[in-house]
């Protein structure tokens, strides 16, 4: 049952829900998913989940709109990057509609647990997909479970909307270019803890570079990098015309995860009559954009105030402040996520409860 929560004092940390919701798929064939209030699974000790790191996993918010009514965003994006991951791992996706259903069923099971809109704080839920089968050799489990938990979070930025410094990383790697980095398995983000502990030590978050070359921009701790560059400079004038253009740039790698986020992110820019430019983007080239940010479902946008990179001991400097056009940014996509502007992409389902 539902203690009394103070909203406005969660952060991104686990507070238990009543139900979880669960599914399993034996010889290929889903079960229907039920909802459970035991919150442990019970796993055979030679299961390939455990032992191999057969897992993979996702990451979602419920939103309580200013119209009252809940909203779950492109859920079903999420089923195919699970369904992507499970691929890749040789596990049995679960069926993009029983994915979503699942989802539902956690939402509405929890529903006690969905913050107040005010609040700015929201439902997360993390369906986690495990390989359950038995197998002592090197070889993949056939069967699995889904499993999805909900807890309430707290708003990202529940002050002021504001910068983060990052620090380059070029020592300690997260996922190999032809690996596993575009797929969400747990061993990815175990992989990241020595780099992301070593930033934090020295009071940064980790922008890590590609495993290959250490040259370009791959991902910034768990979220996707944006930079926002003037173009207007490079552009010829044309009288009557006005010459500011920005350019939405994106890193184009083969290790990192396609966040859902920059993707909503890169229509709207499309939209607002950016640039959008998702290719290979050298660590230098930070000196040439005004505007850096971190993205993804924890925190939409999270402005880059500074990027040290400590072996070429150089700082780039993006201001105290986060800058118009990501912020801008950030309430378009936060304005569809809670039913303020209209969605026009058909990015929220409306759940009834
Ligand atoms: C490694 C990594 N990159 C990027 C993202 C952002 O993805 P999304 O916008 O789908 O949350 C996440 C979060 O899921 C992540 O873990």
């Amino acid at each position: 049952m539902k203690q009394n929560i103070d909203w406005n004092k969660l952060s991104f940390h686990y507070t238990e829900t009543d139900y979880v919701v669960r599914a399993s798929c034996k010889d290929g064939v889903w079960q229907q998913p039920y909802a459970t209030t035991d919150k442990t699974i019970t796993l055979h000790v030679a299961a390939t989940g455990l032992q191999y790191g057969q897992q993979v996993f996702e990451g979602l918010k419920a939103f309580r709109g200013a119209d009252g009514r809940v909203r779950l965003f492109r859920m079903r994006e999420n089923a195919r990057r699970m369904a992507h991951s499970a691929e890749g791992l040789l596990m049995t996706p679960p069926p993009e509609d029983l994915f979503c259903e699942a989802i539902r069923l956690a939402l509405r099971k929890n529903i006690d647990y969905l913050p107040p809109y005010e609040t700015g704080a929201t439902l997360y839920f993390r369906p986690i997909l495990v390989a359950t089968s038995h197998e002592i050799s090197v070889a993949p489990g056939k069967d699995c479970e889904l499993i999805v938990v909900a807890t309430p979070i707290g708003a990202y930025f529940p002050g002021k909307f504001h910068c983060t410094p990052f620090i380059v990383e070029r020592h300690i790697d997260r996922a190999a270019p032809q690996g596993t980095g575009t797929w969400k398995v747990g061993g990815n983000y175990g992989s990241s803890f020595r780099a992301t502990e070593a930033a934090h030590a020295q009071g940064y978050d980790c922008m890590f570079t590609d495993a290959k070359t250490h040259r370009y921009i791959d991902e910034c701790s768990a979220a996707n990098f944006i930079g926002i560059r003037d173009l207007s400079p490079t552009l010829p004038s044309r009288e009557g015309e006005s010459r500011s253009q920005y350019e939405y740039l994106t890193p184009r790698s083969t290790a990192i995860l396609p966040s859902i986020t920059n993707d909503s992110l890169m229509t709207l820019a499309r939209e607002m009559g950016m640039k959008v430019t998702r290719r290979h983007i050298r660590v230098e080239e930070l000196a040439d954009m005004q505007e850096a940010a971190a993205c993804g479902t924890a925190c939409v946008i999270s402005p880059i105030g500074r990027v040290y990179d400590p072996d070429k001991d150089r700082m780039y400097q993006f201001g105290d402040k986060p800058g118009p056009i990501l912020t801008k940014l950030y309430h378009a996509l936060k304005d569809i996520q809670y039913g303020r502007a209209e969605d026009t992409h058909g990015w929220c389902e409306v759940v009834e409860i």
